[in-house]
């Protein structure tokens, strides 16, 4: 059976107007869209994302991005979907992403870095279920 995993359009590409650019790699590189929406994110419900994040040194300044604007959530179908979105977005910091990675060509720094990816099965199941309920998500 596919897997399913989490992805954000974070608000620094959605403010620039990378999301169709996104959304295109997303769909050329093989994965499957199964639900996707646009939400802006208090920064209660930014903290609650990224709550295992919260005693880092850039909870806070992560948590008012993250909060800043619009993102868009999309929930990804494909085999072994979760390594290999990551792959797709590239290291963290975008200085060090492997060229042809969404965060080489599309971030702007460590922390505006464009999207998110859920980097294990058991988190995505967690953090889609964050974003969106059973009938927001196709079969
Ligand atoms: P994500 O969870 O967003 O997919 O990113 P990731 O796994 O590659 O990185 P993670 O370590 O989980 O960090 C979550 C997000 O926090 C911001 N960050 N800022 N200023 C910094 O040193 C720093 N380090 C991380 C980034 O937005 C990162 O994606
Ligand atoms: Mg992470």
């Amino acid at each position: 059976m596919a897997d399913h995993t989490l992805a954000i359009v974070k608000p620094d590409a959605v403010a620039t107007g990378k999301t169709g650019e996104i959304l295109r790699r997303y769909e050329a590189a093989g994965f499957r869209i199964r639900a996707l929406k646009m939400v802006q994110l208090s920064k209660g419900d930014a903290e609650r994302f990224y709550a295992v994040h919260r005693e880092r040194p850039f909870f806070g300044s992560l948590t008012d991005f993250m909060s800043s604007g619009p993102c868009v959530p999309v929930c990804l179908e494909g085999d072994d979907i979760v390594p290999r979105l990551r792959e797709l977005m590239g290291a963290t910091d975008p200085a060090k992403a492997a060229e042809g990675t969404i965060r080489k060509d599309l971030a702007e720094s460590i922390e505006r870095n464009a999207v998110h990816g859920s980097d294990s099965n058991e988190n995505a199941a967690i953090e889609l279920a964050f974003f969106f309920s059973g009938l927001e998500t196709v079969q």
